[in-house]
């Protein structure tokens, strides 16, 4: 058993628990990140029954810087190698920009932005000299288009689409994986902690946690810079390439609504 680690922000729900297990199930020890304290001691020994992995859990509420650091001083303190990095909590909000509370859209860039580049900032370059593992970071298939109604939230994964694009290109000619992983909407706590009411027809077409961490997973694995889980989304991704950003921002607002 290898004494490196994964690193897995958001892995007590979602997204982030499902990519949590499939590292788990693959022998990767563990350092997960959430803010619910009992829920990541569930969390750590229900995987540590899947394999006899190492893992240990950081309490840390992401838009604090404090426990940004606190997350990168325990795992110095501790002599911890964090081999693979996983930047996969975050939140959105729902609304017009000038409606929306203002500390809930700066909290959001705090989490989603600020949080996930000051930990990859820290570990790449460890993970760099290691010569093996990699970054992966879950943007959203909202990273492609302006979202109005939800303006921060699809700038905020635009920022990490662009951010991961551009380290996967330095990173080209060496072993690290550089992952941007682009799901469209799935089912799991984030429609209701933003606040989006999905029609009865728009819930059929929501995949489910575990399909899209293990697609981006694979991808992860198999050195892919951008994995868009599902034919529609991936269908939809092309066709926002091809149409004018007028008709874009329109269509858009329309998805968006309650
Ligand atoms: N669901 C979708 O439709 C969808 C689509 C595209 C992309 N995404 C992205 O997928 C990622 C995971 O979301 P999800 O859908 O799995 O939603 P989720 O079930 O709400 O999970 C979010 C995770 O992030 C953690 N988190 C949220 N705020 C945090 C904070 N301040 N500090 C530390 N951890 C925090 C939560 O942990 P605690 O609450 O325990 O702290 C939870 O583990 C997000 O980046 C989201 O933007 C989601």
């Amino acid at each position: 058993m290898s004494d490196k680690y994964t690193l897995i922000t958001g892995a007590t729900s979602g997204i982030g628990y499902e990519l949590a297990k499939l590292f788990a199930k693959d022998k990767n020890n563990l350092i997960i990140i959430g803010r619910d304290k009992k829920r990541l001691k569930e969390v750590k020994g229900e995987f540590e029954k899947i394999n006899s992995i190492k893992i240990h859990f950081v309490e840390a509420d992401l838009k604090l810087e404090a426990s940004v650091e606190k997350v990168i001083k325990f795992v110095d303190e501790n002599s911890l190698t964090v081999e693979n990095l996983v930047n996969n909590a975050g939140f959105g909000s729902f609304g017009h920009f000038h409606e929306v509370d203002s500390e809930k859209d700066l909290d959001m860039i705090k989490v989603n932005i600020y949080a996930l580049t000051r930990l990859t900032k820290s570990f790449l370059p460890k993970i760099i000299e290691l010569g093996e593992g990699g970054v992966l970071n879950v943007a959203s298939t909202a990273a492609f288009a302006p979202g109005p109604k939800m303006s921060v939230y699809y700038a905020t994964k635009a920022y990490v689409l662009s951010l991961t694009e551009a380290l996967g290109e330095e990173l080209r000619d060496t072993n690290i994986k550089i992952t941007a992983l682009c799901p469209g909407p799935v089912k799991t706590n984030f429609q209701s902690r933003a606040e989006v009411v999905k029609s009865e027809k728009a819930k059929k077409y929501m995949m489910d946690a575990e399909t899209v961490a293990y697609i981006g997973y694979k991808g992860f694995l198999k050195g892919k810079l951008i994995v868009i889980p599902g034919l529609k989304n991936k269908i939809m991704i092309q066709a926002l390439r091809m149409a004018p950003r007028s008709a874009i921002r329109k269509i858009i607002r329309g998805v968006n609504t309650k």
